[in-house]
Protein backbone atom coordinates (compact mmCIF):
# COMPACT_ATOMS: atom_id res chain seq x y z
CA UNK A 1 0.00 0.00 0.00
CA UNK A 2 1.46 3.31 -0.65
CA UNK A 3 2.07 5.74 2.23
CA UNK A 4 0.58 8.59 2.83
CA UNK A 5 1.96 11.61 0.97
CA UNK A 6 2.24 15.38 2.48
CA UNK A 7 1.85 18.53 1.09
CA UNK A 8 2.86 22.06 2.55
CA UNK A 9 0.47 23.58 4.38
CA UNK A 10 -1.59 26.31 2.29
CA UNK A 11 -0.28 29.22 2.01
CA UNK A 12 3.42 28.39 2.74
CA UNK A 13 6.51 28.50 0.47
CA UNK A 14 9.51 25.59 0.68
CA UNK A 15 12.84 28.20 -0.49
CA UNK A 16 14.57 25.68 -2.35
CA UNK A 17 18.40 26.13 -3.21
CA UNK A 18 18.48 28.12 -6.52
CA UNK A 19 16.31 30.77 -4.97
CA UNK A 20 17.65 30.94 -1.21
CA UNK A 21 20.24 32.75 -2.78
CA UNK A 22 17.66 35.26 -3.36
CA UNK A 23 16.49 35.15 0.23
CA UNK A 24 20.50 35.79 1.26
CA UNK A 25 21.06 38.45 -0.80
CA UNK A 26 17.81 40.87 -0.10
CA UNK A 27 18.40 39.62 3.79
CA UNK A 28 21.88 40.69 3.70
CA UNK A 29 20.80 43.96 1.78
CA UNK A 30 18.69 44.88 4.62
CA UNK A 31 21.53 43.71 7.39
CA UNK A 32 24.04 46.11 5.70
CA UNK A 33 21.59 49.31 5.26
CA UNK A 34 20.87 48.59 8.88
CA UNK A 35 24.45 48.91 9.66
CA UNK A 36 24.64 52.12 7.67
CA UNK A 37 21.70 53.55 9.84
CA UNK A 38 22.77 52.14 13.12
CA UNK A 39 19.93 50.10 13.56
CA UNK A 40 20.64 46.63 15.66
CA UNK A 41 19.27 43.46 15.16
CA UNK A 42 16.51 41.51 17.63
CA UNK A 43 15.46 38.26 17.63
CA UNK A 44 12.21 38.21 19.20
CA UNK A 45 9.89 34.51 19.66
CA UNK A 46 8.21 33.39 16.78
CA UNK A 47 5.48 33.11 19.23
CA UNK A 48 3.89 35.27 22.20
CA UNK A 49 0.83 35.30 24.78
CA UNK A 50 -2.06 35.84 22.49
CA UNK A 51 -3.19 38.47 24.86
CA UNK A 52 -0.13 40.88 23.58
CA UNK A 53 -1.74 40.83 20.24
CA UNK A 54 -5.43 41.88 21.14
CA UNK A 55 -3.79 44.48 22.99
CA UNK A 56 -1.40 45.63 20.90
CA UNK A 57 -2.49 44.97 17.25
CA UNK A 58 -5.91 45.85 18.38
CA UNK A 59 -8.91 43.60 19.00
CA UNK A 60 -11.43 45.10 16.05
CA UNK A 61 -8.28 44.73 13.37
CA UNK A 62 -8.87 42.07 10.73
CA UNK A 63 -5.45 40.28 12.29
CA UNK A 64 -7.64 39.89 16.04
CA UNK A 65 -10.76 39.44 14.60
CA UNK A 66 -9.58 36.61 12.26
CA UNK A 67 -6.39 36.05 10.94
CA UNK A 68 -4.18 34.63 14.45
CA UNK A 69 -2.99 31.09 14.45
CA UNK A 70 -3.91 30.72 17.83
CA UNK A 71 -3.55 27.68 20.46
CA UNK A 72 -3.03 26.42 23.60
CA UNK A 73 0.25 24.63 24.95
CA UNK A 74 -0.19 22.00 27.09
CA UNK A 75 0.28 23.99 30.12
CA UNK A 76 -2.97 25.66 29.03
CA UNK A 77 -1.55 28.56 28.04
CA UNK A 78 -3.19 30.95 25.04
CA UNK A 79 -0.52 31.53 22.38
CA UNK A 80 -0.33 32.85 18.89
CA UNK A 81 2.07 32.44 16.01
CA UNK A 82 2.96 36.48 15.36
CA UNK A 83 1.22 37.88 12.99
CA UNK A 84 3.23 40.88 12.77
CA UNK A 85 7.09 42.26 14.53
CA UNK A 86 5.79 45.33 16.36
CA UNK A 87 4.28 43.85 19.36
CA UNK A 88 6.51 41.29 20.67
CA UNK A 89 10.03 43.67 20.29
CA UNK A 90 7.70 46.29 21.90
CA UNK A 91 7.16 43.68 24.55
CA UNK A 92 11.29 42.63 24.30
CA UNK A 93 11.89 46.13 25.15
CA UNK A 94 9.78 46.47 27.77
CA UNK A 95 10.77 43.54 29.81
CA UNK A 96 14.27 43.48 29.25
CA UNK A 97 13.96 47.49 30.32
CA UNK A 98 15.61 48.91 26.46
CA UNK A 99 13.78 52.10 28.32
CA UNK A 100 16.66 52.78 30.69
CA UNK A 101 19.78 52.90 27.92
CA UNK A 102 20.82 56.44 27.22
CA UNK A 103 20.51 56.49 23.86
CA UNK A 104 17.50 55.72 21.66
CA UNK A 105 16.53 52.18 20.64
CA UNK A 106 16.82 51.63 17.07
CA UNK A 107 16.07 48.18 16.43
CA UNK A 108 15.26 45.91 13.29
CA UNK A 109 14.22 42.25 12.29
CA UNK A 110 13.72 39.73 9.59
CA UNK A 111 11.79 36.61 10.14
CA UNK A 112 8.54 35.05 9.40
CA UNK A 113 5.06 36.13 10.54
CA UNK A 114 1.93 34.50 10.17
CA UNK A 115 -1.76 35.30 9.56
CA UNK A 116 -4.77 33.39 8.17
CA UNK A 117 -5.34 35.12 5.00
CA UNK A 118 -7.04 34.18 1.88
CA UNK A 119 -3.69 33.10 0.01
CA UNK A 120 -2.99 34.98 -3.37
CA UNK A 121 -0.07 36.19 -5.55
CA UNK A 122 2.33 37.84 -2.32
CA UNK A 123 -0.29 37.45 0.35
CA UNK A 124 0.65 34.23 2.14
CA UNK A 125 -0.27 32.37 5.21
CA UNK A 126 3.82 32.09 6.36
CA UNK A 127 5.42 35.34 4.72
CA UNK A 128 8.57 37.30 6.27
CA UNK A 129 9.00 41.18 7.14
CA UNK A 130 12.07 42.98 7.23
CA UNK A 131 11.15 45.74 9.79
CA UNK A 132 12.42 47.91 12.01
CA UNK A 133 11.47 50.05 15.48
CA UNK A 134 12.99 53.01 17.28
CA UNK A 135 11.95 53.59 20.86
CA UNK A 136 12.85 56.38 22.47
CA UNK A 137 12.13 59.90 20.38
CA UNK A 138 9.78 61.85 19.65
CA UNK A 139 11.58 64.37 17.38
CA UNK A 140 10.60 64.50 13.65
CA UNK A 141 13.81 63.69 12.18
CA UNK A 142 13.32 60.34 13.36
CA UNK A 143 9.76 59.58 11.78
CA UNK A 144 11.71 61.17 8.59
CA UNK A 145 14.67 58.80 9.23
CA UNK A 146 12.57 55.55 9.08
CA UNK A 147 10.46 56.36 6.45
CA UNK A 148 14.14 56.90 4.46
CA UNK A 149 15.40 54.10 5.48
CA UNK A 150 12.67 51.40 3.68
CA UNK A 151 12.59 53.47 0.69
CA UNK A 152 16.66 53.44 0.12
CA UNK A 153 15.86 49.49 1.04
CA UNK A 154 13.87 49.39 -1.97
CA UNK A 155 16.66 51.71 -4.16
CA UNK A 156 19.17 49.50 -2.81
CA UNK A 157 17.74 46.00 -4.33
CA UNK A 158 17.56 48.43 -7.89
CA UNK A 159 13.43 48.55 -8.01
CA UNK A 160 12.09 51.58 -9.55
CA UNK A 161 8.87 53.22 -9.11
CA UNK A 162 8.50 53.15 -5.47
CA UNK A 163 6.16 55.18 -4.49
CA UNK A 164 5.93 57.12 -0.26
CA UNK A 165 2.85 58.12 0.41
CA UNK A 166 2.19 59.24 4.11
CA UNK A 167 -0.25 61.03 6.03
CA UNK A 168 -0.85 61.76 9.68
CA UNK A 169 -3.29 59.69 11.50
CA UNK A 170 -3.03 61.98 14.63
CA UNK A 171 -3.31 61.95 18.28
CA UNK A 172 -6.21 60.44 20.32
CA UNK A 173 -8.36 63.26 20.41
CA UNK A 174 -7.68 64.32 17.27
CA UNK A 175 -8.74 60.69 15.87
CA UNK A 176 -11.78 61.33 18.35
CA UNK A 177 -13.07 64.92 16.47
CA UNK A 178 -12.21 62.77 12.96
CA UNK A 179 -14.28 59.71 13.65
CA UNK A 180 -17.40 61.97 14.52
CA UNK A 181 -16.97 63.99 11.58
CA UNK A 182 -16.52 60.20 9.33
CA UNK A 183 -19.02 58.71 10.80
CA UNK A 184 -21.06 61.92 10.01
CA UNK A 185 -20.14 61.20 6.32
CA UNK A 186 -20.86 57.65 6.81
CA UNK A 187 -23.95 57.26 8.72
CA UNK A 188 -26.39 57.79 5.67
CA UNK A 189 -24.45 56.06 3.17
CA UNK A 190 -23.98 52.94 5.25
CA UNK A 191 -27.18 51.00 3.55
CA UNK A 192 -24.75 50.95 0.47
CA UNK A 193 -21.48 49.94 1.98
CA UNK A 194 -20.18 46.46 1.88
CA UNK A 195 -20.90 44.24 4.84
CA UNK A 196 -17.44 44.49 6.13
CA UNK A 197 -17.66 48.34 6.17
CA UNK A 198 -21.16 48.02 7.62
CA UNK A 199 -19.51 46.05 10.38
CA UNK A 200 -16.41 48.50 11.41
CA UNK A 201 -18.32 51.39 11.03
CA UNK A 202 -19.38 51.67 14.74
CA UNK A 203 -16.45 49.93 16.10
CA UNK A 204 -13.29 51.46 14.04
CA UNK A 205 -14.94 54.02 11.18
CA UNK A 206 -10.88 55.02 10.29
CA UNK A 207 -10.64 51.37 8.99
CA UNK A 208 -13.95 52.08 6.68
CA UNK A 209 -11.42 54.11 4.42
CA UNK A 210 -9.25 50.93 3.97
CA UNK A 211 -11.82 48.88 2.00
CA UNK A 212 -11.04 47.93 -1.71
CA UNK A 213 -14.55 47.62 -2.54
CA UNK A 214 -15.62 50.94 -1.54
CA UNK A 215 -13.02 52.83 -2.14
CA UNK A 216 -14.43 54.95 -4.64
CA UNK A 217 -17.50 56.04 -2.44
CA UNK A 218 -15.16 57.84 -0.29
CA UNK A 219 -13.81 60.68 -2.79
CA UNK A 220 -15.34 63.15 -1.01
CA UNK A 221 -15.00 61.72 2.84
CA UNK A 222 -13.40 64.42 5.58
CA UNK A 223 -9.72 64.75 5.36
CA UNK A 224 -8.09 63.47 9.01
CA UNK A 225 -5.75 66.16 7.86
CA UNK A 226 -8.22 69.04 8.77
CA UNK A 227 -8.94 67.57 12.01
CA UNK A 228 -5.39 67.18 13.48
CA UNK A 229 -4.57 69.48 16.51
CA UNK A 230 -2.15 72.15 16.39
CA UNK A 231 0.29 69.84 17.94
CA UNK A 232 -0.35 66.97 15.80
CA UNK A 233 0.25 69.38 12.36
CA UNK A 234 3.30 70.64 13.73
CA UNK A 235 4.62 67.33 13.95
CA UNK A 236 3.54 66.52 10.46
CA UNK A 237 5.05 69.60 8.64
CA UNK A 238 8.30 68.99 10.55
CA UNK A 239 8.31 65.40 9.08
CA UNK A 240 7.57 66.69 5.44
CA UNK A 241 10.59 69.37 6.17
CA UNK A 242 13.02 66.33 6.93
CA UNK A 243 11.79 64.55 4.05
CA UNK A 244 12.07 67.61 2.23
CA UNK A 245 15.43 68.55 2.97
CA UNK A 246 16.78 64.77 2.12
CA UNK A 247 14.99 65.25 -0.93
CA UNK A 248 13.10 62.24 -0.79
CA UNK A 249 9.83 62.30 -2.62
CA UNK A 250 6.02 61.79 -1.19
CA UNK A 251 2.62 62.13 -1.66
CA UNK A 252 0.55 62.78 0.94
CA UNK A 253 -2.75 60.78 1.10
CA UNK A 254 -5.02 61.43 4.10
CA UNK A 255 -7.09 58.27 3.03
CA UNK A 256 -4.19 56.30 4.23
CA UNK A 257 -4.75 54.95 8.19
CA UNK A 258 -3.12 51.41 8.36
CA UNK A 259 -4.70 48.18 9.27
CA UNK A 260 -3.27 48.36 12.89
CA UNK A 261 -4.46 50.43 15.43
CA UNK A 262 -1.87 51.64 17.25
CA UNK A 263 -0.42 53.93 15.50
CA UNK A 264 -0.88 57.62 15.77
CA UNK A 265 0.95 60.45 14.03
CA UNK A 266 2.93 59.87 11.02
CA UNK A 267 1.56 56.94 9.14
CA UNK A 268 3.21 56.05 5.99
CA UNK A 269 3.48 53.50 2.72
CA UNK A 270 5.74 51.73 0.18
CA UNK A 271 3.70 51.42 -3.05
CA UNK A 272 4.71 49.81 -6.26
CA UNK A 273 2.96 47.91 -9.07
CA UNK A 274 3.64 44.27 -10.06
CA UNK A 275 2.27 42.56 -7.29
CA UNK A 276 -1.12 41.30 -9.08
CA UNK A 277 -3.60 43.13 -7.37
CA UNK A 278 -1.77 44.15 -4.10
CA UNK A 279 0.19 47.00 -4.32
CA UNK A 280 1.62 48.08 -0.84
CA UNK A 281 5.36 46.48 -0.26
CA UNK A 282 5.11 47.29 3.32
CA UNK A 283 4.30 50.30 5.73
CA UNK A 284 4.25 51.85 9.22
CA UNK A 285 4.13 54.56 11.37
CA UNK A 286 4.36 55.97 14.78
CA UNK A 287 2.77 54.19 17.70
CA UNK A 288 3.32 56.47 21.13
CA UNK A 289 0.95 55.05 23.37
CA UNK A 290 1.95 51.62 22.79
CA UNK A 291 4.79 51.26 24.99
CA UNK A 292 2.48 51.59 27.84
CA UNK A 293 -0.31 50.02 26.32
CA UNK A 294 1.86 47.09 26.97
CA UNK A 295 2.75 47.96 30.64
CA UNK A 296 6.19 50.05 29.71
CA UNK A 297 6.64 53.62 30.66
CA UNK A 298 5.23 56.66 28.41
CA UNK A 299 7.85 55.98 25.81
CA UNK A 300 7.25 56.70 21.56
CA UNK A 301 8.02 54.64 19.50
CA UNK A 302 7.95 54.14 15.45
CA UNK A 303 8.96 51.95 13.10
CA UNK A 304 7.82 49.83 9.81
CA UNK A 305 7.44 46.40 7.82
CA UNK A 306 8.40 45.45 4.73
CA UNK A 307 6.80 42.11 3.15
CA UNK A 308 10.08 40.10 1.40
CA UNK A 309 7.86 37.84 -0.78
CA UNK A 310 6.46 40.68 -2.27
CA UNK A 311 9.90 42.55 -2.84
CA UNK A 312 11.42 39.20 -4.59
CA UNK A 313 8.05 39.16 -6.71
CA UNK A 314 8.86 42.50 -8.28
CA UNK A 315 12.18 42.22 -8.28
CA UNK A 316 11.06 39.14 -10.76
CA UNK A 317 8.51 41.08 -12.38
CA UNK A 318 11.05 44.37 -12.91
CA UNK A 319 13.54 41.45 -14.18
CA UNK A 320 16.07 43.20 -11.93
CA UNK A 321 19.23 41.06 -11.80
CA UNK A 322 20.53 40.05 -8.50
CA UNK A 323 24.43 39.21 -7.93
CA UNK A 324 22.86 36.62 -5.71
CA UNK A 325 24.47 33.53 -7.39
CA UNK A 326 27.85 32.51 -5.55
CA UNK A 327 30.38 30.42 -8.17
CA UNK A 328 32.51 27.50 -7.10
CA UNK A 329 35.79 27.98 -7.17
CA UNK A 330 37.05 24.39 -8.01
CA UNK A 331 35.05 21.04 -9.10
CA UNK A 332 37.44 18.26 -8.67
CA UNK A 333 37.63 15.26 -11.26
CA UNK A 334 38.90 12.35 -10.29
CA UNK A 335 39.78 8.84 -11.98
CA UNK A 336 40.72 5.85 -10.42
CA UNK A 337 40.79 4.60 -6.05
CA UNK A 338 43.37 6.33 -5.67
CA UNK A 339 42.72 9.55 -7.22
CA UNK A 340 39.43 8.90 -5.34
CA UNK A 341 41.59 9.20 -1.26
CA UNK A 342 43.87 12.05 -2.92
CA UNK A 343 40.87 14.21 -3.25
CA UNK A 344 39.32 13.57 0.13
CA UNK A 345 42.91 15.13 1.14
CA UNK A 346 42.78 17.95 -1.09
CA UNK A 347 38.91 19.05 -0.82
CA UNK A 348 40.00 19.09 3.00
CA UNK A 349 42.61 21.53 2.18
CA UNK A 350 41.48 23.56 -0.15
CA UNK A 351 38.06 24.22 2.10
CA UNK A 352 40.19 24.89 5.12
CA UNK A 353 42.28 27.53 3.30
CA UNK A 354 38.85 29.20 2.38
CA UNK A 355 37.60 27.93 -1.16
CA UNK A 356 34.43 26.79 -2.17
CA UNK A 357 34.84 23.01 -3.52
CA UNK A 358 33.34 20.09 -4.55
CA UNK A 359 33.70 16.53 -5.88
CA UNK A 360 32.05 13.63 -7.75
CA UNK A 361 30.77 11.02 -5.04
CA UNK A 362 28.74 9.06 -7.84
CA UNK A 363 32.15 7.16 -9.37
CA UNK A 364 31.05 8.50 -13.32
CA UNK A 365 32.98 9.57 -16.07
CA UNK A 366 35.72 12.08 -16.43
CA UNK A 367 32.60 13.66 -18.66
CA UNK A 368 29.60 13.32 -16.29
CA UNK A 369 32.06 14.62 -13.93
CA UNK A 370 32.97 17.89 -16.20
CA UNK A 371 29.17 18.62 -16.93
CA UNK A 372 28.49 18.81 -13.20
CA UNK A 373 31.60 21.23 -13.05
CA UNK A 374 29.50 22.96 -15.58
CA UNK A 375 26.11 22.84 -13.60
CA UNK A 376 28.08 24.58 -10.70
CA UNK A 377 29.68 27.21 -12.37
CA UNK A 378 33.15 25.90 -11.18
CA UNK A 379 35.99 28.57 -11.88
CA UNK A 380 38.31 26.01 -12.02
CA UNK A 381 38.08 21.76 -12.30
CA UNK A 382 41.09 19.86 -11.25
CA UNK A 383 41.83 16.70 -12.49
CA UNK A 384 43.42 14.13 -10.93
CA UNK A 385 44.16 10.34 -12.88
CA UNK A 386 46.25 7.82 -12.28
CA UNK A 387 49.54 9.19 -14.22
CA UNK A 388 48.93 12.93 -12.37
CA UNK A 389 48.83 10.95 -9.12
CA UNK A 390 52.35 9.45 -9.82
CA UNK A 391 53.95 12.21 -10.67
CA UNK A 392 52.47 14.63 -7.72
CA UNK A 393 50.70 16.67 -9.64
CA UNK A 394 47.34 18.03 -10.85
CA UNK A 395 45.81 19.02 -14.06
CA UNK A 396 44.07 22.66 -13.50
CA UNK A 397 41.41 24.05 -16.21
CA UNK A 398 40.12 27.41 -16.03
CA UNK A 399 36.37 26.69 -17.15
CA UNK A 400 36.35 30.56 -18.30
CA UNK A 401 39.12 30.19 -20.79
CA UNK A 402 39.57 26.09 -21.06
CA UNK A 403 43.16 27.24 -20.51
CA UNK A 404 45.34 24.07 -18.33
CA UNK A 405 48.04 23.96 -16.36
CA UNK A 406 49.84 21.27 -14.39
CA UNK A 407 50.42 22.04 -10.98
CA UNK A 408 52.65 20.08 -7.60
CA UNK A 409 49.49 18.79 -5.67
CA UNK A 410 51.00 20.59 -2.45
CA UNK A 411 50.69 24.09 -4.33
CA UNK A 412 47.59 24.02 -5.80
CA UNK A 413 46.39 26.24 -3.50
CA UNK A 414 49.08 28.35 -4.37
CA UNK A 415 48.28 28.43 -7.71
CA UNK A 416 44.28 28.80 -7.26
CA UNK A 417 44.79 32.15 -5.95
P1 LIG B 1 1.43 45.52 7.92
O1 LIG B 1 1.00 46.62 7.01
O2 LIG B 1 0.36 44.68 8.51
O3 LIG B 1 2.26 46.22 9.07
O4 LIG B 1 2.47 44.58 7.19
C1 LIG B 1 3.63 45.12 6.60
C2 LIG B 1 3.91 44.41 5.30
O5 LIG B 1 4.00 43.00 5.49
C3 LIG B 1 2.85 44.57 4.23
O6 LIG B 1 2.96 45.79 3.56
C4 LIG B 1 3.18 43.40 3.33
O7 LIG B 1 4.26 43.71 2.47
C5 LIG B 1 3.62 42.34 4.30
N1 LIG B 1 2.50 41.43 4.54
C6 LIG B 1 1.49 41.56 5.41
N2 LIG B 1 0.66 40.51 5.35
C7 LIG B 1 1.15 39.68 4.41
C8 LIG B 1 0.79 38.41 3.88
N3 LIG B 1 -0.28 37.75 4.33
N4 LIG B 1 1.56 37.85 2.91
C9 LIG B 1 2.65 38.50 2.46
N5 LIG B 1 3.06 39.68 2.93
C10 LIG B 1 2.34 40.27 3.89
C11 LIG B 1 2.85 45.56 10.11
O8 LIG B 1 2.93 44.37 10.20
C12 LIG B 1 3.43 46.49 11.15
N6 LIG B 1 4.00 45.68 12.24
C13 LIG B 1 4.50 47.39 10.54
C14 LIG B 1 5.08 48.31 11.54
C15 LIG B 1 6.25 48.17 12.19
N7 LIG B 1 4.51 49.42 11.99
C16 LIG B 1 5.30 49.98 12.91
N8 LIG B 1 6.36 49.23 13.03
Amino acid sequence: MAKERFEKPTGTQDVLPGAVEKWQYIEGKARELCHRFNYREIRTPMFEHTGLFERGVGETTDIVEGEMYTFKDKGDRDLALRPEGTAGVVRAYVQNKLYGEPDVSKLYYIGPMFRYERPQAGRYRQFHQFGIEAFGAVDPAIDAEVVSLGYQYCKDLGLSGVRVEINSVGNAPSRAAYREKLLGFLRPMKDTLCSDCQRRMERNPLRVLDCKKDQDKFVEAPSILDSLDEECTTHFEKVKEHLGAMGLEYTINPRLVRGLDYYTHTAFEYKAAGIGSIDTVGGGGRYNGLVEEIGGPDQPGIGFGIGLERILLILENQQVELEATKPLDVYFVGLGEAADIEISKQLFVLRNLGFSAERDYLGRKMKAQMKSADRMSARYTAILGEEELNNGVIALKSMATGEQQTVKLEELGQALL
